[in-house]
């Protein structure tokens, strides 16, 4: 089943379609009457723009001037019309290029003030002319979304145009970044272009995304839902995970767009942007109170990483979803560098089907746009269970696996305490290819836990003993002595370093500097088979 629910009444067209009279052929006549068509195409009508308002929208035009510097929008295709040239200028969607500190982006807007945004035959051509640009020029594309979806009375030819935007948008996959912001609906298969982007922002209250409507819902299955709870900015930056970033209003997330866009390169054959950045002393003294030495004992590790990146500030990337793995882009030293991190602070920061799903797509975004991975390890495992295992958690944590393994850009990896087993291994271990290792005196690499690990190794012993809780607590203390310490493993190679915790902050910097002409090249092959 596609499509939506309502079927939208037919009204008049839009004051702007109407023809201009003729003027007398002066130079004057001329300029006024482009001017004046111009400026009705730009006001566009003011009751449907009111509407627009009180809905707590803002206009394409609007949401354009916040997104782009001042002055800098060039418009194409602006008295483009839909339906044989018989409908609205713009065709609903306002389409072209800017800048964004300076630097070049492409940009549409869908305008929900002319056929609900709908998206007919020459709305989803200017689409396409924008994305072929941006390609051939190498620089991001945003696309603002507010849209009710396929125009119905263009029937095929307005599935035909979206098919146009998806197979541009994998083609452009890994070449530039593309980020979608969803500001209105976004429904039917008109969901998966912001399910293609890199990033897909949303706002509260006025963004929907869902494949069919609370009506079709209804229907087949029975189940009643809102369409904020079946496709709600909360429910997708929540539940979901395909919103990247939730807003409460257009304003904040337009400027986090800017944000986002000042740390991305413009496309992968450059490297993101550097800033220049002074600093006195990089040491960190405040680090090693921030983690407490007990393995289990919880801590935020956004306090962690607000020490190590510049200034203190970095971009979370699906801070709702899946809380136990943390995804950020910040700098450090003026470059920037994603980080992944386990979070002591949620489920005990242990690797889950969904933790293992976002970090494994943000590595992938960055080792495609030249972005250095730090890994930040505290991680007690897998979370165990029949929901976990049922859920495809070997498939989704070989997704993980597969994005470190295959990422050739600078890697470096601070274990600061715990990491056990395959989660170990996972979170970029020098044995899939991490560059340099770094190790915290509280670090403990091991196959499991003392207590754990005591249990297996030494179940006989144990249960043939007069005293087993005596004998248990010297076979572990004996078992923490040998193996769980960080010198196990940089004496065989496994860690490059034991860094002292304030001193993270500089040894990441140093690290970063030795790894900036890293060159890896993967052999040749059509492409590799990551486990979707
Ligand atoms: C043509 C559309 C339209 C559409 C809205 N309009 N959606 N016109 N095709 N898909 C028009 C309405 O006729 C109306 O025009 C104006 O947009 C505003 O719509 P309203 O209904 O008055 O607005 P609102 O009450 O805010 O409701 C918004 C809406 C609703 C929830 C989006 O319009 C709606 O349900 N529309 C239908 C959505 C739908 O079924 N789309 C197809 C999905 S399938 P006037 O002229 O009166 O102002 C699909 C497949 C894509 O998209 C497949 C890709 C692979």
């Amino acid at each position: 089943i596609t499509g939506m629910d309502r079927r939208p009444a037919a009204r008049p067209a839009p004051e702007q379609v109407a023809p201009l009279p003729s003027p007398p052929r002066t130079m004057r006549a001329l300029r006024a009457r482009r001017d004046e068509l111009r400026s009705r195409i730009t006001e566009g009508s003011r009751e449907a723009t009111q509407r627009q308002h009180r809905l707590g929208k803002r206009t394409a035009r609007e949401r354009l001037a916040l997104l782009l510097d001042e002055g800098s929008f060039v418009e194409l295709d602006m008295y483009r019309r839909g339906a044989g040239g018989g409908g609205v200028h713009t065709d609903g969607v306002v389409a072209g290029s800017g800048t964004v500190d300076g630097r070049r982006v492409f940009v549409y807007a869908q305008d929900f003030t002319i056929s609900g945004g709908s998206l007919g035959a020459a709305h989803a051509a200017k689409i396409h002319k924008v994305m072929d640009l941006a390609l051939a020029n190498g620089a991001p594309v945003v696309a603002l979304n507010d849209s009710g979806g396929a125009r119905i009375q263009e029937g095929v030819m307005a599935l035909d145009g979206y098919g146009g935007i998806f197979s541009r948008q994998v083609a452009a996959s890994g070449v530039i970044p593309q980020i979608s912001v969803v500001l209105g609906p976004c429904a039917g298969g008109a969901a998966y272009s912001p399910a293609l982007a890199d990033f897909t922002f949303m706002v509260r209250e006025t963004a929907q995304m869902y494949l069919t409507g609370p009506d079709v819902v209804a229907a087949v299955s029975g189940e009643r839902v809102t369409h904020a709870e079946l496709g709600g900015a909360d429910v997708h930056g929540t539940r979901s995970g395909v919103a990247s970033f939730v807003h409460d209003d257009e304003e904040s997330c337009l400027a986090d767009v800017r944000y986002l866009l000042s740390l991305l390169p413009a496309n992968n054959l450059e490297p993101p942007p550097p800033v220049e950045f002074a600093e006195d002393d990089p040491a960190r003294p405040r680090l090693p109170d921030i983690v407490p030495v007990e393995p289990n004992q919880p801590y935020d590790m956004r306090a962690v990483l607000a020490e190590v990146v510049d200034d203190g500030e970095f971009l979370e990337v699906h801070e709702g979803w899946a809380g136990n793995v943390l995804c950020a882009l910040g700098r450090v030293g003026g470059e920037v560098v994603g980080v992944v991190g386990n979070q002591p602070l949620v489920l005990a920061g242990v690797l889950d089907t969904a933790a293992s799903q976002k970090a494994a797509r943000f590595v992938r975004f960055c080792d495609a746009f030249n972005i250095p991975l730090v890994t930040l390890v505290d991680v007690p495992g897998f979370l165990p269970g029949t929901e976990q295992e049922y859920g495809g958690a070997i498939r989704h944590g070989a997704k993980l696996l597969y994005a470190y393994c295959e990422a050739s850009v600078p890697r470096v990896q601070v274990i600061l305490r715990k990491a056990y087993g395959g989660a170990y291994i996972v979170m970029d271990s020098r044995s899939i290819g991490c560059d340099v290792s770094l190790a915290w005196p509280t670090n403990e690499i091991a196959v499991m836990g003392a207590e754990a690990a005591v249990n297996v190794v030494h179940r006989k012993e144990l249960a043939a003993a007069a005293d087993p809780a005596e004998l248990r607590a010297a076979l572990i203390s004996r078992y923490t002595a040998e193996l769980m310490h960080p010198y196990y493993a940089a004496e065989r190679g496994l860690v490059d370093d034991v860094i002292d915790p304030a001193e993270t902050r500089a040894a990441i910097m140093r690290a970063l500097a030795m790894l900036r002409d890293k060159r890896k090249r993967p052999p040749a092959r059509k492409h590799g088979n990551v486990p979707l």
